[in-house]
């Protein structure tokens, strides 16, 4: 009797304790004794930078959002080359084009200062992109806490789980779906694209042969991004031109007029089953908003590493 009582006490510590190891559950309060001012500082760095430069904000939360699609949000995106793996830095939709590593550096810093090597670098990503939205007028949310960093990280999967901008609705779809996140999700994190910009190589294919396009609007942008592929590369355009450095829901007004900027965009607002959602978040920008801090958490929640998985890192750009 006693030594079967104390046979279950000892499965039961066994399996909580295995619990912490690994599978835990991220949590709103994780940093709330080991780390009280890391929501203050990482807020005031995201601030400071925003008020900057406005563009930040949209850098940073795609910075979360690359980071989360490529073996969940383990940080990996932060990582540079080594001698024994290439990064995910160099990856097609992330090269000359990814931004924010300084910010992010320097809010690490400021955190290793306060409290030594306990917040992850992949939860200040999670809480950058949230700081970011509601730095530009956008919705707020709780940010789960407590994932760990990785130690390795994937060109690989980075060029294969990244959706690319000539993407059509079900490869969208597809794409986030082996992400666990729905179609409304996808729709919803588009809107993401309510601010930042884009490069002309990402959206001329659309000015030149697509129909479903403004025409004003394409006249525009044509003379920054000219034919043949090759001139003017990398010149930018806002994603949303209506108010390219807020964080509202102008992006869906735009698809309506067939001012989407990219193929990717468009495609959500051309005829097919994300219309009525498109139209929704059109017209009623608090069930997009809602919609969008939903999507966020599931996103943030892709297979983190926690307990005593990966490790903290005492820089974002290398493993310890
Ligand atoms: C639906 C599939 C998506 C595709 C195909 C896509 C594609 C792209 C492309 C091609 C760019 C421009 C990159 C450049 O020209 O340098 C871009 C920018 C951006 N994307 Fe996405 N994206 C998608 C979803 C998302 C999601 C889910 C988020 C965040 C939740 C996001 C946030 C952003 C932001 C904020 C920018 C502007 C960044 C800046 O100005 O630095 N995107 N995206
Ligand atoms: C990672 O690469 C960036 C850009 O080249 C560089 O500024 C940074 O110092 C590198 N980080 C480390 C730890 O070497
Ligand atoms: C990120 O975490 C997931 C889940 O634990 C794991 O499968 C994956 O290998 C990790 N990624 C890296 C680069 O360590
Ligand atoms: C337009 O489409 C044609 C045929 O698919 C292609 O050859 C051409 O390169 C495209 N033009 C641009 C600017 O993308």
């Amino acid at each position: 009797m006693a030594s079967s009582l104390s046979l279950s006490v000892s499965v039961i510590l066994l399996l909580c304790f295995a619990g912490a190891v690994s599978g835990q559950r991220l949590s709103p309060t994780f940093y709330s004794r080991s780390c009280p001012t890391a929501l203050a500082i990482i807020k005031a760095a995201v601030t400071a930078a925003v008020a900057q430069e406005p563009r930040m904000g949209a850098s940073l939360l795609r910075l979360h959002f690359h980071d989360c699609f490529v073996q969940g949000c383990n940080a990996s995106v932060l990582l540079n080359d080594t001698a024994t793996f290439t990064g995910e830095q160099g990856a097609g939709p992330n090269i000359g084009s990814i931004r924010g590593f300084d910010v992010v550096d320097s809010i690490k810093s400021q955190l290793e200062a306060a409290c030594r090597q306990t917040v992850s670098c992949a939860d200040i990503l999670a809480v950058a992109a949230r700081d970011s939205v509601v730095a530009l007028g956008g919705p707020s949310w709780r940010v789960l806490l407590g994932r760990r960093d990785s130690t390795t990280a994937s060109m690989a999967l980075a060029n294969s789980d990244l959706p690319a901008p000539s993407l059509d609705v079900v490869s969208l779809t597809a794409a986030f779906a082996a992400k666990r996140l729905s179609r409304t999700d996808m729709v919803a994190l588009s809107g993401a694209h309510t601010f930042g910009q884009a490069q002309c190589q990402n959206f001329r294919d659309r000015l030149y042969n697509e129909t479903n396009i403004n025409s004003a609007f394409a006249t525009a942008l044509k003379a920054n991004c000219p034919q043949p592929t090759g001139s003017g590369d990398g010149n930018l355009a806002p994603l949303d031109t209506t108010t390219p450095t807020a964080f509202d829901n102008a992006y869906y007004r735009n698809l309506l007029t067939q001012r989407g900027l990219l193929h990717s965009d468009q495609v959500l607002f051309s005829g097919g089953v994300t219309d009525g959602l498109v139209r929704a978040y059109a017209s009623t920008p608090s069930r997009f908003s809602t919609d969008f801090a939903a999507a966020m958490v599931k996103m943030g929640n892709i297979s983190p590493l926690t307990g005593t998985q990966g490790q903290i890192r005492l820089t974002c750009s290398k493993v310890n």
